[in-house]
């Protein structure tokens, strides 16, 4: 199969921000007594900022009101902007640079799909936004594991869903992908997490796009 588009997904995909977001709820979690299990990493990688909140409060949910839980999501995102303040092109994982760098000289357009308001603020901060033809927006589409952020990403690409691959740290989001009308998934990370995935691989640079992708120049030279 040879694919026309590629859509990403940033916070531990593109950006070594995933731990930055669990860094900035088990602070919460702390404050809040709320106990930290072992896969409560796991559970939270992917979600959208108030579904997160429900898991760290887990069967305490019902005795904050929606204005408490409202002010708890945005101390979490104070912690974790403090925490991105210091993020530059370093931050970027393994593989990650290349492969953007590599499809835009191929002139295969990207997308970004991510559930995350701080995305844009990020893309700046790595050095990374003028690869991105479109980005979704997390605000009109329904959260991970529904398909509608790809599916919109992959709208705004102009390019058929079955005809794109997305890459996704976060079972939520393999899932969303996999709902997404034939969209291809990449699993990045542990196998044991990204099951559902077509392709798994440990970081982006085990990632071959050759393998995948149909340079635009070369597929305008044979249509
Ligand atoms: C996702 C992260 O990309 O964005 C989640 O994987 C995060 O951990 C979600 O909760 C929402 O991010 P934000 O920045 O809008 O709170
Ligand atoms: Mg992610």
């Amino acid at each position: 199969m040879i694919y026309r588009a590629a859509i990403f997904d940033l916070d531990g995909v593109l950006a070594d921000t995933a731990r930055l977001h669990l860094k900035a709820w088990h602070q919460l979690a702390q404050e809040l007594k709320r106990p930290w299990a072992e896969d409560t990493g796991e559970r939270l990688k992917g979600l959208e900022r108030m579904a997160s909140l429900e898991v760290i409060l887990g069967e305490e949910s019902d005795r904050f009101s929606e204005k408490e839980k409202i002010d708890l999501a945005s101390r979490k995102n104070s912690y974790y902007q403090k925490l991105i303040r210091s993020l530059s092109p370093k931050d970027l994982l393994p593989g990650a640079g290349e492969l953007l760098a590599w499809l835009n000289e191929k002139q295969i357009p990207i997308a970004l799909a991510s559930a995350s308001k701080n995305a844009q603020a990020v893309l700046q901060a790595l050095e990374i936004s003028h690869y991105f033809s479109t980005i979704a927006d997390p605000e009109q589409s329904a959260p991970k594991p529904c398909p509608d952020i790809f599916l919109a990403a992959a709208q705004g690409l102009q390019v058929e869903p079955e005809l794109c691959v997305a890459f996704e740290d976060a079972a939520a989001g393999v899932a969303a992908i996999k709902a997404a009308n034939g969209m291809t998934a990449v699993g990045v990370g542990s196998e044991n997490s990204l099951r559902e995935a077509d392709f798994i691989v440990g970081s982006l640079s085990e990632f071959v796009p050759k393998d995948f992708f149909l340079s635009a120049i070369h597929a305008a030279s044979i249509s």
